[in-house]
């Protein structure tokens, strides 16, 4: 360094140059967001992305920068995660997991991930999962818990994630939700639940979610629905159910509803009330029912603007130009 300087004003523009330059990159290594930092040999970084997938990984690598900032660990072999697994990644925001083999995720498997907003752990082989799990993502966004293997969620697994906005549930094999599981939910505004064991709802299942704009409830074994008030639920799916019933008291706690669908269930009559509740509807889906009255149904949609999907046992949509 002596040398650089003493020599500075003696020679040309260009070692001067030089000089700054290594100076200039001596400093920013020193700066915590610097690109200095080494790349683990599994792994393909980008800044401080960690991208270590589909290398066999029983565990995290070694040598992933405490600073990351991302961190993808898909499609692995992870078997189980242990408490403080992720300790010192403060500054993590995504972290993905899925495609791996986890089946056991232990209580503060995730301590000190504060500023995690991004969770997947998606085609895992999780049964069960401790209430403590997610209790310090405290600005956790989005949750996905798809294609695993759980029988049930522990009542306060959902505590405390106040900006969870999407939470995955599909695949399965939910029986019931518990009483308040959705309580903090305040933020969630996409719910998916399809493709589960669901038989019935408890009365406060979905207590809280008063941003919920869509709620995903196809192909379980929902025999009839009844749902808290969802102010700005715009879709519901039960596509696939076996309900055979609908009462008008359902849709007064949907003031926006736009999107219902309801094909391939067991309805056989519609309820004149509920089609009244229906007129500011823009799509409803209820073909492969069991219809006895067919056509007085297509008559009183005939006079509204919807476009209908309707048909008895055959597989035929018609839509309201048709008709
Ligand atoms: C989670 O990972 C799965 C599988 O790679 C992907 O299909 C899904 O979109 C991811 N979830 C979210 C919310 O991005
Ligand atoms: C978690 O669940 C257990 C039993 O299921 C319960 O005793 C406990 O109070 C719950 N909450 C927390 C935050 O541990």
């Amino acid at each position: 360094m002596e040398n650089c300087i003493s020599k500075w004003p003696l020679v040309g523009p260009a070692p001067a140059a030089l000089c700054l330059c290594v100076i200039s990159m001596l400093l920013l290594c020193l700066l915590p967001s610097a690109s200095c930092t080494t790349c683990p040999q599994k792994c393909r970084c980008e800044d401080l992305q960690f991208y270590c997938d589909t290398q066999g990984l029983q565990a995290p690598p070694d040598g992933v920068d405490k600073g990351a900032l991302g961190l993808s660990l898909r499609h692995n072999s992870i078997t189980e995660l242990s408490p403080d697994q992720f300790y010192g990644f403060s500054q993590l925001t995504w972290l993905h997991l899925d495609h791996n083999q986890i089946t056991t995720v232990q209580e503060d498997a995730f301590q000190g991930l504060y500023k995690l907003k991004d969770l997947n752990l998606s085609s895992n082989r999780i049964t069960k999962l401790p209430n403590t799990t997610f209790i310090h993502l405290i600005n956790l966004q989005i949750l996905d818990l798809s294609f695993n293997q759980m029988t049930a969620l522990e009542p306060e697994l959902f505590h405390g994630l106040r900006k969870l906005q999407i939470l995955h549930l599909r695949s399965n094999s939910l029986r019931t939700t518990p009483v308040r599981a959705f309580w903090d939910c305040r933020s969630l505004e996409y719910l998916g639940l399809s493709n589960n064991r669901l038989r019935s709802l408890a009365r406060n299942g979905f207590a809280g979610l008063i941003k919920l704009r869509e709620l995903h409830l196809e192909h379980n074994q929902l025999t009839k629905i009844n749902l808290a008030h969802f102010p700005r639920l715009v879709k519901l799916d039960l596509t696939g159910n076996e309900i055979r019933v609908l009462t008008p008291d359902v849709f007064e706690t949907l003031p926006n509803l736009k999107i219902l669908l309801l094909d391939n269930n067991k309805l056989s009559s519609l309820d004149p009330q509920v089609m009244d509740m229906w007129q500011s509807l823009g799509t409803i889906g209820l073909s492969s029912n069991l219809w006895e009255c067919t056509k007085r149904i297509l008559e009183k949609f005939d006079l509204q603007q919807n476009v209908l999907f309707l048909s008895k046992r055959k597989q035929v949509a018609y839509r309201k130009s048709h008709l």
